[in-house]
């Protein structure tokens, strides 16, 4: 198979984690015969600085031509100040929308040897096993207005969807849902906000295309409560754009870190960007001691979701496991007792060495 991929590395442990992307994948073409094909461009602080703007053009043209991209993070302390439109962040909202991303794939699994490394108790965390869908196009980023008033001393955000924009969220996470445990939670805040009740009439409407998944709703201040209290009641969580983001965050500490939390953004063809939960990490770029497993465990992602390579997706994921089983650790996991730890580079040769 031959496979053209673009590599966007963004900024501050972006750049350090993408390049084990970029390692795994030579690995997994070698021993399955494929061929990777791959170009880097500019997004986030980095294009603000080379080409004045975070989503430049020809970054977003390679995109559109590629089979699949891999991004690392983007942002930092050094573009903090810029103006709304000259911000790194801005690149990520631009790209996902330009390529009608809709829908992000957070999956959130505890490893075995991760169970300390959580702050959360050990039979609160085992067996927890949750795929977070978020909408990713729509909702208070995107809607307009979205703006200063009264010279600045009054603020209005846009929470704005479409039937149409619900409907295909929905659809995948019912899909999602029938390839795992069949279980969907919908979370909305229906008690309160208007585009919450719409979201609830549709997946009311939807429940008898998918006979085999049981649906249930659950508002969102509650579901914070239960995702951390309660964790392996979920299965799959459908929910919007903003509820997902937050939600996920805090799902994250489930898994032990951030560092661990990989992600898929897809649309309806196989078409897919693939990037770590986690950010840019200011705190800890440039030292080689960033935690791969994220970005490579997205590529896995990328390989399963875009390219279907099934068996390679699950090499890389049985690498992962193997590694942490045998007691490698990154310095964000905090791991009680003793094991081996590892920087950037040495966790991604344990990984491709496998
Ligand atoms: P962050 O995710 O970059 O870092 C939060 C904490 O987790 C830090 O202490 C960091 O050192 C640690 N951490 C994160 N990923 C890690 C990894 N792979 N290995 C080891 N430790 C890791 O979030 P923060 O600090 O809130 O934001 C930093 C910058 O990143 C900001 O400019 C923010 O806007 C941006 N950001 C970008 C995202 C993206 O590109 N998708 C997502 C979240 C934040
Ligand atoms: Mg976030």
């Amino acid at each position: 198979m031959k496979k053209h991929v673009v590599l966007l590395p963004g900024d501050g442990i972006g750049a350090e984690v993408i390049q084990s992307s970029q390692k795994v994948l030579d690995v997994i073409a070698k021993e399955f015969n494929h061929t990777f094909t791959y170009a880097t461009h500019d997004i986030g602080g980095t294009a603000i600085d080379n080409h004045g703007t975070p989503l430049p053009e020809n970054t977003l043209e390679a995109c559109k031509n590629a089979d699949a991209v891999l991004l690392g993070a983007v942002g930092g302390p050094k573009w903090d100040n810029n103006p709304s439109h000259l911000r790194p962040e801005k690149g990520l909202l631009a790209i996902r929308k330009e390529l009608g991303l809709f829908a992000n794939l957070r999956p959130v699994k505890g490893f075995e040897k991760l169970l300390h490394a959580s702050p959360l108790k050990e039979e609160v965390v085992n067996g927890s096993d949750l795929l977070i869908v978020r909408e990713l196009t729509g909702g208070l980023y995107f809607g307009t207005p979205s703006e200063r008033r009264d010279n600045g001393n009054a603020v209005v955000d846009t929470l704005a969807y479409t039937r149409s924009e619900i409907e295909r969220i929905v659809d995948k996470a019912f899909q999602c849902a029938q390839l795992r445990r069949k279980h969907l939670t919908s979370v909305d805040k229906a008690n309160v906000l208007e585009s919450s009740k719409l979201w609830r009439e549709i997946v009311e409407e939807k429940k008898s295309e998918y006979p085999d998944v049981a649906v249930e709703h659950v508002l969102v201040d509650a579901a914070a409560m239960k995702l951390i209290t309660n964790p392996t009641h979920f299965d799959v969580v459908v929910t919007e754009n903003l509820f997902g983001d937050i939600l996920s965050d805090e799902a994250s500490v489930l898994t032990g870190s951030l560092g661990m939390l990989p992600s898929a953004s897809l649309r309806e063809d196989s078409f897919g960007l693939y990037e770590p939960v986690h950010g840019s990490a200011p705190d800890i770029a440039g030292q080689g001691l960033a935690n791969p497993l994220a970005m490579i465990l997205s590529t896995a992602l990328m390989l399963k979701h875009s390219f279907h390579l099934e068996d390679e997706a699950n090499l890389i994921e049985s690498a992962v496991e193997q590694v942490l089983s045998d007691g490698y650790y990154t310095a964000d996991l905090n791991i009680a007792g003793a094991g081996k730890k590892v920087g950037t580079e040495e966790m991604t040769q344990l990984i491709v060495d496998l």
